[in-house]
């Protein structure tokens, strides 16, 4: 499975970069307010750091609204893919988007049927939010094993990434249904290196190290 940060935020990315294990970023106008950067400048900087796809939303609510902020943000490089959300609007705008060679990941899905659409449409990647369903006393990962299961019946090539992630268990199970990428905030993804076993016996080991004659270090 792919690890996505869903960050504005260079220092994570920077960080996430350093430990090897970063394979995209995802963003919104939400994660983007939080830097009180400039968007272009902000964006720009992480498609440059970023070698796999960097997420960037649209803010038009009509198809042709989505279509020029999509072809404006694919210009900042061949690593962009363009965030529309999921809208009748947005699903004429993913078709002409995605048959200009741009890829498009799917926002706010919230249902099979929405994810369904979507990829019928030839989104590249959509984006179940499951943390938002959780919120409200639903069940999110019902929603990513539904949208696995129907696109394993139909050989559907649409990748799933795994959204509005709130702790390391989303990750592990996102991974055990088989979703292609989780994207998480880096908060979490710092968690998912954690385990107290692991300090309590590297404690262990270092003490027990000194006792050890003839140390070559
Ligand atoms: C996905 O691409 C979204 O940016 C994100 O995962 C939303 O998560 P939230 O529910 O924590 O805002």
């Amino acid at each position: 499975m792919q690890f996505f940060l869903d960050t504005g935020n260079i220092d994570e990315i920077k960080q996430a970069l350093d430990w090897g294990i970063l394979d995209g970023v995802t963003t919104n106008p939400t994660l983007i307010s939080k830097t009180g950067r400039s968007f272009m400048e902000v964006a720009k900087e992480i498609v440059k750091l970023v070698d796999g796809p960097v997420s960037l939303e649209t803010v038009s609510l009509n198809a042709e609204g989505m279509i020029k902020e999509g072809r404006m943000l694919a210009e900042l490089g061949d690593n962009v893919v363009v965030k529309i959300p999921m809208t009748p609007e947005g699903v004429k705008a993913i078709q002409v988007l995605e048959s200009d060679g741009i890829p498009v990941n799917v926002t706010l899905i919230f249902s099979p049927a929405q994810a369904l659409i979507a990829a019928k449409a030839g989104a590249t990647f959509v984006s179940p939010f499951i943390g938002r369903i959780d919120d409200v006393s639903g069940e999110g990962m019902k929603l990513i094993r539904e949208v696995k299961t129907i696109f394993d019946n139909y050989d559907i090539d649409t990748e799933i990434i795994v959204a509005s992630v709130r702790h390391p268990m989303h990750v592990v199970e996102a991974a055990l249904i088989g979703a292609d990428i989780c994207t998480m905030p880096f908060e979490v993804m710092k968690k998912l290196f954690n385990h107290p076993l692991t300090d309590k016996g590297l404690e262990q080991f270092l003490k027990d190290w000194e006792k050890v004659p003839g140390r070559p270090f």
